[in-house]
């Protein structure tokens, strides 16, 4: 079990939504923040509130996309606080749109943020706690990588986000015996900034940033969203209970039941069925 009591955190992504909340949430359980963001002074906000609430934070500008940007991040934060025990890289950004069209802009932007943004984050905070033998890393994935049939127009989003569900589960692996411990964050229907102003977070070299709003595709029936505050305990409650997997909504229970179980039960049923053909011939 991770104490956060008395721990320096990372949050990127804490100048909205889910890593607001979860940054909020960790500082009311006693630890130090560093609330991380592409939207400088959403971050500032983040932590001048958390400050406001009696807790300790601060706010640092970072775009995940960029490796120089996290690594000037780690040493902004071991300056500010030490040794970063609890590490949550968060941020995220969306995409609807059919991949026949998509720009190299988008495809790039997409991928860089929400898959190599957490495997950046997690290169250069993961030493420290290998060296202290004591940590917790939540990575924010979602629903659309644990089952990626789900969500239309949402390849290089879904990829990604599958992308850091494999990147996590394989790093526990890796990780038994070393006292650090992870989480993968499978995020559903949240209500958070994300449909709003997601267009603000694209990054110069992506194209961005420019005003427009997230339109989902109609054929898509998303669920019912949560407000983010309703979601960071479970982050907590992950990280006191070493779990390996955080789901935030249940009605995706079915979904994956039905539409990605099956397909994998399926491909396993046809190379049985093609060895038991191929022995007999
Ligand atoms: N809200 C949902 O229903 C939902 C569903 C599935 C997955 N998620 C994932 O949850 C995470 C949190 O999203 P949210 O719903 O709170 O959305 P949000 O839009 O409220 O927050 C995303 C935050 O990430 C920041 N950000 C974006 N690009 C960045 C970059 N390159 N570098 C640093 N910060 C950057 C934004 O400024 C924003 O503060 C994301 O990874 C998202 O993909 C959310």
């Amino acid at each position: 079990m991770t104490e956060i009591a008395g721990k320096a955190a990372v949050v990127t992504g804490g100048g909205s939504g889910v890593g607001r909340a979860v940054a909020h949430a960790l500082a009311a359980g006693g630890a130090r923040i560093v609330v991380a963001d592409i939207l400088k002074a959403n971050a500032e906000a983040t932590a001048a509130s958390i400050r406001a609430q009696g807790g300790v934070a601060i706010a640092a500008l970072c775009d995940v996309s960029e490796r120089a940007a996290v690594r000037a991040l780690k040493i902004k934060a071991n300056e500010a606080f030490g040794p970063i025990l609890i590490a949550i890289p968060n941020a995220g950004a969306t995409s609807f749109k059919p991949m026949d069209g998509l720009s190299d802009d988008e495809i790039d932007w997409v991928v860089q943020v929400n898959f190599m943004g957490v495997m950046n984050f997690i290169q250069c905070f993961l030493p420290d706690m290998i060296a202290a033998g004591e940590g917790h890393i939540v990575a924010s994935a979602s629903i659309a990588g644990l089952v990626p049939d789900l969500v239309p127009a949402h390849v290089p989003y879904s990829g990604a986000k599958a992308g850091v569900i494999g990147m996590m589960l394989n790093l526990r692996r890796e990780l038994e015996g070393t006292g650090v411990q992870s989480t993968v964050f499978c995020v559903a229907s949240v209500d958070s900034g994300m449909r709003a102003n997601n267009s603000k977070y694209r990054p110069a070299r992506f194209g961005g940033p420019y005003e427009e709003e997230v339109v989902v595709p109609q054929n898509f029936k998303r669920g019912h969203a949560r407000p983010p505050e309703e979601v960071a305990p479970m982050v907590i409650n992950a990280i006191r209970r070493n779990r390996p997997m955080l789901v935030s909504d249940p009605d995706y229970r079915k979904a994956f039941m039905e539409r990605y179980l099956p397909l994998v039960l399926q491909a396993f049923d046809d190379v049985d069925a093609y060895y038991a053909r191929t022995n007999a011939g």
